[in-house]
């Protein structure tokens, strides 16, 4: 809170309006425009450009400085010293755990990775193509059916049970929908795996073999969806909150998400980064594409490029980079064709005036999409991985909101559709 206030002077009323300004601990001040429907008034501010939907003590960004903070730690600090459920754990209870509460948190979680077996046969229901994102919103969504016993949103213990069950079987079910499109039987989880190490498990092994994994790409896997766990009001967590202030349960609320995440301007980008280098093709063709992308005309944009908020550089793609640089050494990948034209995108993005103008730097999909090639992940399951590693952020949002208080939300409009008419009969149209 703050003691300033604003003074809005409107043409035609006599008597300005005030109005409060409240202060967070970091970033710009906002204005309370609540009162203004008292006044007949809306404010409109399509996309939510200026708009904070909500107060939250979760997440910070400051995109003119690239500064991403979890609970005040920045981003960066959390890929070098802590892993992907310590950082869950962080942005579910706002402190990092100790060693003991640690232990008792992967415990806890790892517990949960089973599916209840009846939900496997839900895939037979599915086309073999299918898009994995189309299956994990189905999926997802039909837990509500299956763990009665955690829907409650009224009772904590009850969503503390929600939140460990979708943190633990989002990546049981990202693989079963894979293992599903190549035909092959789904694994079971490993509890004695890491949560990465399990991942990869049930996504490339085999059950007449015992699995691989190797412990650079487990590494660089955790690291993916340690920098996907949280990214404040995006349209998938505001699309959560929207869904839960109605008072849905959290597994419907998750789904939700994930269907929003979709789209190839928030995280079906990864899936888009590679398709782009794949229609691109060759180093040589790349002037042709760049051209595209800066003609006003042409709808084409450079997938990976540019940033709602981060109009410096993305924090989260400036750690992912060099952990590409560490996978595609671990692999030998160097001389990647595609690998070629994305180093080059990137030189070009970097130097060219129309992206420095316009503040378009490579994001975090840019470069996850490269690493998750370079593991073996199929381009389709990109997203999907954006989805495991970013349920954390949901419910943790979800979380806040349930358990302070909250609205329903119910954004108003400017309506410029016909007035008022009168109905016109059949015959008489
Ligand atoms: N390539 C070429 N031009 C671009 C690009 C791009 N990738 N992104 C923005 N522009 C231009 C755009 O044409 C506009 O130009 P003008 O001012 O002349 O009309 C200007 O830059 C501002 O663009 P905008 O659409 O108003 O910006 P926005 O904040 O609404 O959109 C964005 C942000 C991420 C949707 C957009 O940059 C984009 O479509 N990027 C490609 C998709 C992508 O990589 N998305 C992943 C985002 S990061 C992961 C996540 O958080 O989900």
């Amino acid at each position: 809170m703050s003691d300033k206030k604003a003074t809005l002077k409107i043409d035609g009323m006599d008597e300005a309006i005030e109005l409060p300004i409240y202060s967070g601990t970091l970033g710009p001040d906002v204005i309370d425009v609540g009162g203004l429907t008292g006044h007949g008034m809306f404010t409109y501010d399509p996309g939510f450009v200026s708009t904070a939907s909500c107060e939250s003590q979760i997440t910070y960004i400051d995109g003119g400085k690239g500064v991403l903070l979890h609970r005040g730690y920045p981003i960066e600090q959390l890929a070098e010293q802590s892993d992907y459920l310590e950082t869950c754990y962080l942005l579910l209870y706002g402190e990092l755990p100790n060693k003991e509460e640690k232990e008792k948190f992967v415990g806890t979680v790892m517990n949960h990775t089973m599916v209840h077996e009846q939900l496997v046969q839900f895939f037979s229901g599915f086309r073999r193509d299918s898009h994995p994102m189309a299956i994990m919103c189905g999926v997802v969504g039909a837990l509500s059916a299956f763990y009665h016993d955690s829907l409650d949103i009224a009772d904590d213990d009850s969503r503390q049970v929600a939140a460990f069950r979708l943190i633990a079987k989002m990546p049981t079910i990202a693989a079963m929908s894979y293992k599903f499109s190549i035909g092959q039987p789904f694994m079971y989880p490993d509890n004695s795996l890491s949560y990465a190490e399990n991942f990869l498990h049930m996504m490339f092994g085999v059950p007449c073999e015992p699995s691989k994994i190797s412990p650079v790409l487990a590494k660089a896997m955790d690291r993916i969806f340690l920098l996907h766990a949280d990214h404040e009001q995006n349209a998938s967590t505001s699309t959560v909150r929207l869904a839960g202030s109605s008072g849905a349960n959290p597994f419907a609320c998750i789904a939700a998400g994930i269907a929003a995440l979709w789209g190839p301007s928030h995280g079906g980008a990864n899936e888009a980064v590679l398709k782009m280098l794949d229609e691109i093709g060759d180093v040589s063709r790349i002037d042709e594409f760049v051209a595209r992308a800066k003609d006003k005309d042409d709808p084409f944009r450079l997938m990976g490029f540019g940033h709602r908020v981060y109009k410096n550089f993305d924090p989260r793609a400036k750690v992912l980079k060099e952990a590409a640089d560490e996978v595609l050494e671990e692999l030998g990948h160097k001389d990647d064709p595609l690998l070629a034209i994305a180093k080059r995108l990137e030189e070009i993005a970097l130097h060219d005036e129309y992206f420095i103008d316009k503040k378009l730097y490579p994001n975090v999909d840019f470069y996850s999409g490269i690493i998750l090639k370079a593991i073996g992940i199929p381009t389709s399951m990109f997203t999907v991985i954006f989805a495991v590693g970013r349920t954390v952020g949901w419910i943790a949002h979800w979380h806040e909101m349930i358990s302070g208080s909250y609205r329903i939300g119910r954004p108003r409009q400017l309506y410029t559709g016909q007035p008022q008419r009168e109905f016109i009969p059949l015959d008489k149209r």
